[in-house]
C-alpha cells in the first residue's frame, strides 16, 4: 500500500495509544480538594501521583532482584537494581519541580489536607520493608483498609533484599551466620574480585540503592522546611524534625560498615 494511502497510526485492530494506556481513566484521576481551585493543587495531587507509580515500578524491580538473589543469580539483580538507581535519581530530581510552589500559594490549599500525609504512603512503607527496614510498630500506627495491612503483612513476612543477599552469598559458599561471620565473608568478596566480582557488583548495587533512598529523604525533609518551617506535618508529626530522625538510617549497614574493615 502507497505510503499516502495508510491511516498513519490506526492500521488494524481495536487498540488505540488512549484506550492501551487508559488515558482517560488517568487523567479522571486528579481531583482537587480547593474550591474555588487552588491553582498549586494539580501539581501537588500530579506529583504525588507519579511518585505513586515509579514506587510501583520500584517494587516490582527490587521484588524481581530479591528473588533472583534467592535463586542464587547476580546479573538480573545488578541489571534490575542498576535501573531502579536511575528511577531513584528521578525521583530526587523530581523534588525541585514542587519546589517551584511557593510557601504562601500551598497554604491556599494545605488546610484542606490534615490529615492525609505521605507518611500514610503504602507503597513507600512497602518499599521500606522490602529493603529491609522493618517496623511492625509502623503498620499498627496507620489507618489502613484490609487490602493494605495484607500487603505490609505480606512485605514483613517475606525476605527482605538483605535477607536475599546473605542466601545469594551463601549459596557460593560464603557462611552468613552471625555478624562477624557475614563481616568475614564480605571481606573475602571484597578482596578477591577476581573470583567474586559478580557479587560485589550486586553489593555495591545495593549500597547505591541505599544511598539513594537516603539522598531522597535529604531532599524531601529540605523541601518540607522550606515549604513549612517548623511547623507540625499534616500527618500529626512534629514535619521537619521527625524526618531528620530518619536520615542516618541505613537499610545495609554491614556494607557499609565493610569500609572501615577494608
Ligand atoms: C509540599 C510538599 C510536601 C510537604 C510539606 C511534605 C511534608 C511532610 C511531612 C511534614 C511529613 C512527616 C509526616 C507528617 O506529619 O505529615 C512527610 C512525610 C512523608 N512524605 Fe512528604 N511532604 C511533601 C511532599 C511529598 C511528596 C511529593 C512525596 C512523594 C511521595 C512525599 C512523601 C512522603 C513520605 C513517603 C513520607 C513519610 C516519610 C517517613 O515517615 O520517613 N512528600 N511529608
Amino acid at each position: 500500500m502507497e505510503e499516502r494511502e495508510r491511516r498513519f497510526g490506526e492500521e488494524g485492530g481495536t487498540l488505540s495509544y488512549g484506550s492501551y494506556l487508559r488515558v482517560d481513566d488517568l487523567l479522571a484521576q486528579q481531583v482537587l480538594a480547593s474550591d474555588p481551585a487552588a491553582h498549586d493543587e494539580l501539581l501537588f495531587i500530579t506529583i504525588h501521583q507519579v511518585y505513586e507509580l515509579w514506587f510501583k515500578q520500584l517494587l516490582h524491580e527490587l521484588t524481581y532482584a530479591r528473588d533472583a538473589m534467592v535463586n542464587g543469580e547476580t546479573y538480573a539483580p545488578r541489571h534490575a537494581l542498576g535501573r531502579c538507581h536511575v528511577i531513584e535519581r528521578v525521583l530526587v530530581e523530581q523534588v525541585a519541580v514542587l519546589e517551584t510552589m511557593t510557601p504562601q500559594d500551598f497554604l491556599a490549599f494545605r488546610s484542606l489536607l490534615a490529615p492525609a500525609s505521605g507518611f500514610q504512603s503504602v507503597q513507600f512503607r512497602e518499599l521500606e520493608f522490602l529493603s529491609g527496614r522493618r517496623d511492625p510498630a509502623l503498620v499498627a500506627r496507620l489507618h489502613l483498609s484490609d487490602a493494605e495491612r495484607a500487603r505490609l503483612d505480606r512485605r514483613l513476612a517475606e525476605p527482605s533484599l538483605w535477607d536475599a543477599f546473605c542466601a545469594l552469598l551463601a549459596t557460593r559458599g560464603l557462611p552468613v551466620d552471625g555478624e562477624e561471620t557475614r563481616r568475614e565473608s564480605l571481606l573475602a568478596v571484597a578482596r578477591d574480585r577476581a573470583a567474586y566480582g559478580d557479587l560485589w557488583d550486586v553489593a555495591e548495587a545495593l549500597v547505591s540503592h541505599d544511598e539513594l533512598v537516603g539522598q531522597w529523604r535529604a531532599r524531601h525533609v529540605d523541601m518540607v522546611e522550606r515549604q513549612i518551617g517548623t511547623k507540625s506535618g499534616t500527618g500529626g508529626s512534629t514535619g521537619a524534625p521527625y524526618l531528620r530522625r530518619s536520615l542516618g538510617v541505613r537499610f545495609f549497614p554491614e556494607l557499609w560498615e565493610l569500609r572501615s574493615y577494608l
